[in-house]
């Protein structure tokens, strides 16, 4: 007997709610680009489908989708290597995400942390699209029976969610059709934090700008931002262990040590003793090399939004036609009649 070969196929999404920032780049895009290549084939979703589930002005929804996806491409998302598309032009997503809401269970969604986190005290004001977002995100992955997902950790649960609904699914209908997911978490410095408040995540939303860097930024803005972080007076450490109960610190040396592909350990180790004057600059310069070109790169893109359109367009299309027979044996196995 031969044994087929199986390319491991990644998906991952990200919202369009707001613009793109540091933390998505290096917490999620940089890494999508490098899993491109023959070990997987790699999806890529902007989940414009998952942003409605808070309000989304409709003009901002739309402007929001092109800049991710310009984001994206700028990162070096290649469409010609990775399937490049928004959620809402492949409508099995929605139609899958009807089929697990169905499998889903209620006690399952009250469990998840983020919606206990977002919908807090006021969970009967939330739309009832917060509360199944789960379920939605479980279609996007099994709709193209991927099997590494790479997620923050904030979203690992949501993965393991994913597994209990493909291992109900194939329980209740006894099939094996959906495979068992596994979540990638990223490494601990993919997490990066607010400039202002090193113990809030770096966010789209935040009072003010100086406390996260736009993809968008020109390489003047990404320098202030990073000389103006703030910290506190002590120099850097000789070891790691040295920055603990510092986050401000410890935040500009994970942002250091993601962008060079080091460790944070290697970057302490060269900057062992520095004070603030000698590594803010250091970071500063470096962030200009890698984040500058990418600024400009995006501002180009967006300047075209037809060019974009384009590419998503055929995006959907390539992911349509592995997302179509998926949704369609689905159908079948549930006895769902379309013929
Ligand atoms: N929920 C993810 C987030 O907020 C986005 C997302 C939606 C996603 N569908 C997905 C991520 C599928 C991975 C796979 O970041």
């Amino acid at each position: 007997m031969t044994k087929t070969s199986f390319k491991p196929r990644v998906f991952s999404g990200i919202k369009p709610s707001g613009g793109l920032q540091l933390g998505n780049y290096l917490g999620a895009i940089k890494r999508w680009v490098d899993m491109q290549g023959p070990n997987f084939e790699t999806v890529y979703c902007v989940v414009d489908l998952h942003a409605i589930t808070v309000w989304q002005d409709p003009a901002e929804l739309a402007a929001g989708t092109r800049e991710i996806a310009a984001g994206m491409l700028a990162s070096g998302i290649d469409p010609e290597k990775s399937i490049l598309f928004n959620q809402s032009r492949v409508s099995a997503h929605a139609e899958l995400g009807w089929i697990f809401n169905c499998v889903a269970r209620v006690g399952w969604m009250d469990r998840m942390t983020q919606w206990k986190d977002k919908a807090g005290k006021n969970a009967e004001k939330q739309s009832l699209g917060l509360y199944a977002y789960p379920s939605l995100m479980a279609a996007d992955i099994l709709l193209y029976h991927a099997t590494h997902v790479p997620v923050g950790e904030d979203q690992k649960q949501h993965v393991e969610l994913t597994r209990d609904i493909a291992a109900k699914f194939n329980h209740d209908y006894k099939t094996e059709f959906f495979p068992l997911t596994t979540p990638v978490i990223e490494g601990p410095a993919m997490r990066v934090m607010n400039l202002r408040d090193g113990t809030k995540k770096m966010s789209k939303s935040g009072e003010s700008d100086m406390e996260r860097i736009n993809m968008t930024d020109d390489a003047d803005t990404i320098s202030k931002k990073l000389k103006k972080a703030r910290t506190d007076p002590a120099p850097l450490p000789e070891t790691l262990e040295g920055l603990a109960g510092r986050p401000e610190a410890r935040n500009l040396v994970d942002i250091y040590a993601a962008l060079s592909d080091r460790t944070a350990e290697q970057v302490i180790a060269e900057f062992a003793g520095a004070g603030w004057g000698t590594f803010k600059p250091a970071l500063a310069d470096l962030a200009v090399e890698k984040l500058a070109p990418i600024s400009v790169e995006m501002k180009r893109l967006m300047a075209d939004p037809a060019e974009i359109d384009r590419i998503l367009r055929k995006g959907a299309e390539r992911a349509r036609a592995i997302a179509e027979p998926i949704l369609a044996r689905t159908y079948e196995i549930v006895g769902l009649q379309r013929g």
